[in-house]
């Protein structure tokens, strides 16, 4: 029976892609006023609970954030992903979550189905766990918690 000193606190990486560093003054009418320092500390309020607790990342650059899933994918209790534009065309991405043991969730802020037609292709959720879309700061809470009680 392990003693409580060797219980490991769970962890669940968000890790978010291109331009989502400007949340609150992109595009507003689509992605909200919310910064991305809010959206993390959701995250954070909504992992609390479960004793979880958040490894929150954003990057610009492909190969960096296939890097980041590669570096966590043995460690972390879950993943929600918000690949942004690499959503849309980076089969590297999908090709990376598919290694990943542990359950990935895609998240979106916007409905990527009611938006132009090729948003609607989304390469890392064909191997994905799950997704959740359009509910704003919402995808991502709900996500973390789905993963945070599992
Ligand atoms: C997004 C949707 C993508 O189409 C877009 O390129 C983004 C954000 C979303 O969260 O709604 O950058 O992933």
């Amino acid at each position: 029976m392990s003693s409580p000193s060797s219980v490991q606190p769970r962890v669940i990486a968000v890790f978010n892609g291109p331009n989502l560093n400007l949340l609150g003054v992109r595009e507003p009418e689509k992605y909200g006023l919310r910064t991305l320092a809010e959206v993390e500390q959701a995250c954070r309020d909504a992992a609390a609970p479960f004793g979880a607790s958040i490894d929150f990342r954003q990057t610009n650059h492909e190969g960096v954030l296939i890097d980041w899933i590669q570096e966590v994918r043995e460690t972390v209790s879950g993943l929600v992903l918000n690949p942004a534009a690499l959503t849309h065309y980076s089969v590297a991405l999908m090709d990376v979550v598919a290694t990943v043991p542990v359950k990935v969730v895609v998240v979106h802020l916007t409905n990527i189905h009611r938006r132009e037609p090729f948003r609607a292709t989304d390469f890392p959720a064909k191997v994905a766990h799950g997704v959740v879309a359009g509910l704003g700061l919402g995808s991502y809470t709900a996500a973390v918690r789905y993963l945070a009680e599992g």
